[in-house]
C-alpha cells in the first residue's frame, strides 16, 4: 500500500523548488502527495530561518504535530530547509517527536533515510552536511529526478522555477543564508538549458531563473568550466523555443552589469520587472550591513535600467531598524523611496539571527521604534504603489492568465502586476490576453477583456 506525504513549505522560492524536488523523489519511492496534513503518513516541514518570527512559526507548528503523532503512532515527521540546517540535532532535543532532520543540500538522501526508518522504528535520521566541494553536483541528480518524474495527472503548470545557482558568498552581516545554504555554486549552462527545454516541452510558458544572487552567475565555483555570465545565460534561455516569459530572482545591485541591463532592451520575452533589493537608503547602514554598494551607485543603476527599458517596474526589499540606524539614516531610506518610487516592496523589521555578525552589534534599535518606522515606510510605499498603478489606467496591456474561475480571471502583466477581469471561460492558465485597465488599487488592477 502506498504511503501518503504532506509537505508544508515555508520561506522563499528556493524552498518551493526544493519541496518540488522532494515530492518527485518521494513519488519515485512510492509516496503519494496529499493536500491535508491529517491524511499523511509522512509530514515534511521545509523550513525558513530568515527572521526570528519565521523560525518561531516552524517550531510552534511542529509542536502541534506532537498531538497528531500521539493519535497516529506510525506518523513520520521530517524537518528540512534552513531551520534544519541551522539547528541540526538540536531539533530532536526540542521536538522529540521529529524523526528526520535533513539539511538544505541533503534532500536527495530523504528516500534512503526513510527506508532506514522503516527497518527500525526507534531510529532517528539526520543528514546536514554542507558539501564544500562539488565533485558530484546535486544539480545533476536534480535533472535526473526531473526526467524520471511520471506525467502528472493534474493540468500542466504554466510557470516553473529553474535553479541556476545555489548558496551565497555575500555574507551580508544580518543574513543566515550563507550559513544555511553554503557557498555559491553555479549550475552548468547545458544542464539549465536542458531543463528549460524539458519544461517547455511539457507546456510550461514562463520560466523564472532562481538563485540568491543571480547577477554573479558563473563568477564563482562554477561546476563546469564555462565562461558564461548571467547576461549570457539569460540570452541563451530566452532563445529556447517556447519560452514565452522569462523572469529571474534575486539580484544584487553591486553585480548588476550593463550587459544585463541591455537584455531588457533586446529580449522580447524578458519581462520588464526587476526585483533589486536595496535594504537601506543610508550609506552608513549599508556599510554595516556589508552590502557592497552605496545609495548613489544604487540610484545610478536604477537610472540606467530605466534608460534601457523605460517601462520597467522596479521592486525592492527593505530592512528597517538595523542596529545603529538613526532617525537620520531612516530619513535617507524614506528619501530613497521618494526618488526611486518602487512599484512595490517587501519590508521587514531587522531581526537578530544566530551566527550572523550583526547579532553582536551594539546599539540595537528599540522594538517600538522599529515598528513605527516600518509602518511609516509601508504606508508611503502603499501610496506610491497606488500612484504607480494609476499610471496603467486606460492602457491596454498583455497579461498571462493565472486562474479562471467562473469567468473571473486573475492574470499578470510582464511588469508583475496582478490584473483581474471578466473574460471567456476558455482562457486557461498560461494563455495570454489583451486587457484595458479600468481601475487601479494598491495591490492589483482591474480591466476589460479586449482579445
Ligand atoms: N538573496 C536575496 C535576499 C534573500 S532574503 C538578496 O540578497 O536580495 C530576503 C530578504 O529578507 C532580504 O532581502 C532582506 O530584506 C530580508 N532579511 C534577511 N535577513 C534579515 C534579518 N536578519 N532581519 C530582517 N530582514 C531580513
Ligand atoms: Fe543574504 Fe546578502 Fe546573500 Fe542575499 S546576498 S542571501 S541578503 S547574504
Ligand atoms: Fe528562508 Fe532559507 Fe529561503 S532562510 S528565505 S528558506 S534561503
Amino acid at each position: 500500500m502506498s504511503k501518503h506525504v504532506y509537505i508544508k513549505t515555508f520561506g522563499c522560492q528556493m524552498n518551493e523548488r526544493d519541496s518540488e524536488i522532494m515530492e518527485q523523489l518521494l513519488s519515485q519511492a512510492g509516496y503519494i502527495s496529499v493536500a491535508e496534513q491529517q491524511d499523511a503518513d509522512l509530514v515534511i516541514f521545509n523550513t525558513c530561518s530568515i527572521r526570528a518570527k519565521a523560525e518561531q512559526k516552524v517550531f510552534s507548528l511542529l509542536g502541534l504535530l506532537r498531538k497528531q503523532k500521539e493519535k497516529q503512532p506510525g506518523l513520520r515527521v521530517a524537518v528540512a530547509g534552513c531551520v534544519a540546517q541551522q539547528e541540526g540535532k538540536q531539533i530532536f532535543k526540542r521536538m522529540p517527536h521529529v524523526d528526520i532532520v535533513v539539511g538544505t543540500q541533503q534532500i536527495y538522501q530523504l528516500p534512503d533515510m526513510l527506508l532506514r526508518l522503516d527497518r527500525d522504528e526507534t531510529r532517528r535520521e539526520i543528514s546536514c552536511d554542507l558539501e564544500k566541494s562539488f565533485t558530484i553536483p546535486p544539480f545533476q541528480k536534480l535533472l535526473t529526478a526531473d526526467k524520471g518524474q511520471p506525467p502528472s495527472p493534474a493540468a500542466p503548470e504554466f510557470r516553473k522555477f529553474v535553479t541556476i545557482m545555489q548558496g551565497c558568498n555575500n555574507f551580508c552581516s544580518y543574513c543566515v543564508v550563507p550559513a544555511t545554504r553554503g557557498r555559491e555554486i553555479s549550475r552548468p549552462v547545458t544542464d539549465i538549458l536542458e531543463e528549460v527545454a524539458l519544461l517547455v516541452n511539457k507546456g510550461v510558458k514562463e520560466i523564472t531563473l532562481l538563485g540568491q544572487n543571480v547577477n554573479s552567475y558563473g563568477c564563482t565555483n562554477t561546476v563546469a568550466d564555462q565562461q558564461a555570465g548571467f547576461a549570457d545565460l539569460l540570452q541563451m534561455v530566452a532563445r529556447v523555443p517556447g519560452v514565452e516569459r522569462l523572469r529571474f530572482t534575486s539580484s544584487n545591485p553591486q553585480d548588476l552589469s550593463t550587459e544585463l541591463m541591455q537584455c531588457f532592451a533586446e529580449l522580447d520575452n524578458l519581462c520588464p520587472h526587476f526585483h533589486l533589493p536595496v535594504q537601506s537608503g543610508s550609506n552608513a547602514v549599508l556599510k554595516r550591513m556589508h552590502r557592497k554598494y552605496t545609495r548613489e551607485l544604487y540610484l545610478e543603476k536604477v537610472d540606467a535600467l530605466r534608460s534601457f527599458c523605460p517601462e520597467i517596474a522596479i521592486s525592492t526589499d527593505m530592512i528597517v531598524g538595523f542596529p545603529g540606524e538613526t532617525d537620520q539614516d531612516f530619513e535617507e531610506t524614506m528619501d530613497l523611496l521618494e526618488i526611486v518610487r518602487f512599484h512595490g516592496s517587501f519590508s521587514f523589521k531587522y531581526s537578530d539571527r544566530p551566527n550572523t555578525r550583526s547579532a553582536d552589534f551594539g546599539d540595537k534599535v528599540d522594538e517600538q521604534v522599529k515598528g513605527e518606522r516600518l509602518q511609516r515606510f509601508q504606508k508611503r510605499q502603499d501610496q506610491i504603489s497606488l500612484e504607480r498603478n494609476k499610471e496603467f489606467l486606460g492602457k491596454t496591456v498583455e497579461v498571462m492568465i493565472e486562474n479562471n474561475k467562473d469567468d473571473s480571471i486573475q492574470s499578470r502583466t510582464g511588469t508583475n502586476h496582478i490584473v483581474h477581469f471578466a473574460g471567456p471561460n476558455n482562457l486557461v492558465p498560461g494563455d495570454v490576453a489583451m486587457v484595458t485597465i479600468t481601475h487601479a488599487g494598491k495591490h492589483s488592477l482591474n480591466g476589460n477583456f479586449i482579445a
